[in-house]
């Protein structure tokens, strides 16, 4: 369990007072998702559960901007990136149909009283085939347990060793485009902190797309390095990365039309199975 400043600590303690009570009020969950500590009780970095900060995930709304769109939350924690795009798009009145998958118990209790609007699913991500019965979505966004955290399975195509891709396979599998915030060695380009953006040719990004054939893009344009040391109990440097797996998979459809001079199965969707590049 992390150490709490004194302040943390107190902040910590006025938060889980404010859970006690069955509804909340706008400001008392904006206060939750600030001072809520998940260092507290549990251990943050066996499960890898850091918490999006507060303003990466308002910028992060930016890249999967969603309004009306059926949107899952992979890993989802206690919902703050759901919580930003429910809230990006209120005003439109064309508020996104959220679902949250999260394996912890006492975050999706917590997340339910602040993010009410989603349906929240307890569950192992790697379960999804059961979880979520051929449901197909819009948008997935996630920000993951990152590197070579303890899992209970792989993606359908991915068996390598960093859970962000393991989570992104899956997303492939369920929605049309997916934004996931990802440890910057995991992005096709460096953007974050840098005097400039870089593609880089080489890593683990690379070789996901050559496996998968999906092709990384880079979002609007966050640098995540202005958060940095907003993270609770680690400062880290990531970025947010982007992905049109529809689109992709009707682009290699194409190609293997092309090819080979045969029809291709229909699109939008083809599973896993028939992808894997082996
Ligand atoms: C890095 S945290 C991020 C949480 C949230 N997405 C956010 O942005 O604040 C990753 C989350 O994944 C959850 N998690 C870890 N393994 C999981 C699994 N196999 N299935 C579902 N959730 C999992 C952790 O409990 C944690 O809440």
């Amino acid at each position: 369990m992390a150490k709490l400043t004194k302040a943390q600590r107190k902040a910590h303690a006025e938060a889980e007072a404010i859970l006690t009570k069955d509804r909340l009020s706008e400001d008392e969950q904006d206060f939750v998702f600030q001072n809520w500590h998940e260092g507290a009780n549990h251990i943050s970095g066996a499960s890898g559960a850091f918490f999006t900060p507060w303003g990466l995930a308002a910028d992060f709304s930016i890249d999967a901007a969603s309004a009306g769109a059926k949107v899952i939350d992979l890993c989802a924690g206690i919902g703050i990136l759901s919580y930003f795009l429910h809230h990006r798009a209120k005003y439109t009145n064309n508020c996104p149909d959220l679902t949250c998958v999260e394996v912890n118990p006492r975050y999706v209790e917590i997340g339910r009283k602040l993010v009410p609007e989603a349906r929240w699913i307890c569950a192992d991500v790697f379960d999804w085939r059961e979880e979520l019965k051929g449901e197909r979505f819009d948008v997935a966004v996630s920000n993951p347990p990152f590197g070579s955290v303890k899992r209970s399975g792989n993606g359908p195509r991915y068996r390598g060793r960093l859970f962000e891709f393991h989570v992104i396979d899956i997303a492939a599998e369920l929605a049309d485009s997916g934004a996931f915030i990802v440890p910057q060695r995991s992005a096709a380009f460096r953007y974050s902190g840098m005097p400039c953006h870089q593609r880089v040719e080489t890593g683990p990004a690379v070789n996901y797309q050559k496996l998968s054939g999906y092709q990384l893009h880079e979002g609007a344009g966050v640098d995540t390095s202005f958060y940095k040391d907003d993270w609770k109990d680690t400062s880290i440097l990531c970025e947010i990365t982007c992905y049109e797996f529809t689109e992709d998979r009707a682009r290699q459809g194409r190609v293997q039309k092309r090819l080979s001079g045969q029809p291709v199965p229909a699109l939008p969707h083809r599973p896993a199975e028939q992808l894997a590049l082996r």
